[in-house]
């Protein structure tokens, strides 16, 4: 038996209940996890809310860092990552992480090098990946762009910025608070502007800076953020619209990009890892980043596994007063 959060209908955190349920059985294709260690994301209050919806009853959680305890019944190919063994400790982002025993398709799930602790290593999973793939592929950033981060103090944001400048962009940031934006400077974003100041003004403060705009605006927060990112945005730039912090993003006509000649993209982790070699390469180069120093990991708090704790996490991270993540600790 083994215990999970589970939510058979939607709403607010207290619809996470603790179920008490027989052990997954892996199919062929996947891994059995004895899980150590999980974190929380914006993604688990979209589905827990029924914003993104979802078959009932489900697991929440998405990433996870735990002990490999069987392994796939069908042959796994070979991908640049090494190969997985039992009692290996792992690094997954694609499951029902909030429980103490998970399963994951082999491909999704990566050997953690040892000189990265496992705490570190959950809080970069999503939020990392997620990072890797907006500066990669939603719009690959060079050398001398500017970019605008929003909620740069966040878990995305804080590896944002970092990716960012390791790439030799120029990063402004927005935030709510002087103590966010003391953070987000530390990990990389040269300009930060705070929330508070009306649109205007850091309108007028990102075209005082860059001329003309931002080659890219990396928008988390969507409805609120969504009118202001077409004003930042240089002609022929790109708005990344990568979640939905105050609310989705209203429907709206094409013919909304044609005076600047705008690329909309709203793009979701799961097609990037989806292929092995994708998630492999994109884990390995994660890696090479952390183990070189070039990106650090900002935890906010450590929650305890339990109903209190979980739901504590959920209802912070939803509160603006977090910055960088936020992770469970499931057992040793
Ligand atoms: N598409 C993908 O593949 C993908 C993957 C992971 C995450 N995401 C998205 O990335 C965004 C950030 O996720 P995260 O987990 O790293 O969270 P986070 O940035 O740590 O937290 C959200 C932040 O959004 C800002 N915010 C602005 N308006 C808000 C509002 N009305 N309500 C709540 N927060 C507001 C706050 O920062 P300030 O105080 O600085 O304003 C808040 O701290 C979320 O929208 C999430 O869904 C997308």
């Amino acid at each position: 038996m083994l215990i999970e959060f589970q939510v058979d209908h939607v709403g607010g955190p207290e619809v996470l209940k603790l179920q008490d349920i027989p052990v997954p059985e892996p199919q062929d294709h996947e891994i059995l996890i004895k899980v150590e260690w999980t974190g929380t994301n914006y993604f688990d209050t979209y589905k827990r809310s029924g914003l993104y919806p979802a078959k009932l009853p489900m697991t929440l959680g998405t990433d996870a860092v735990g002990i490999v305890v069987t392994l796939p019944r069908v042959q796994m190919v070979a991908t640049s990552l090494p190969p997985l063994k039992i009692g290996q400790r792992v690094l997954t982002c694609e499951g029902a992480a909030f429980a103490e025993y998970m399963v994951a398709p082999w491909w999704q799930v990566a050997p953690l090098p040892d000189d990265i602790d496992p705490k570190s290593a959950v809080a970069m999973a999503t939020s990392l990946f997620t990072a890797m793939y907006l500066v990669r592929e939603s719009y690959q950033v060079k050398k001398g762009d500017w970019v605008l981060v929003r909620a740069a103090a966040g878990g995305v944001g804080l590896f944002l910025c970092q990716l960012c400048r390791y790439y030799g962009a120029h990063v402004i940031g927005t935030t709510s608070s002087e103590s966010k934006v003391a953070l987000a400077r530390a990990h990389g974003a040269e300009h930060v502007f705070l929330t508070s100041n009306t649109s205007a003004e850091n309108i007028e403060a990102v075209h005082r800076l860059t001329g003309n705009g931002v080659h890219v605006v990396y928008d988390g927060i969507g409805e609120a953020t969504w009118e202001e990112d077409f004003q930042i945005v240089r002609p022929k730039g790109t708005i990344v619209s990568f979640g939905n912090a105050s609310g989705p993003v209203l429907p709206f006509a094409p013919l909304k990009l044609s005076p600047k000649a705008l690329k909309v993209t709203r793009p979701t982790l799961g097609p990037f890892i989806a292929e092995p070699e994708d998630f492999a390469r994109y884990a390995t180069e994660i890696f090479d980043l952390v183990k070189k120093g070039a990106i650090k990991t900002s935890i906010h708090k450590v929650y305890p596994f339990t109903v209190e704790g979980v739901a504590q996490s959920q209802l912070d991270i939803t509160s603006r007063n977090t910055t960088g993540k936020l992770v469970i600790h499931v057992a040793n």
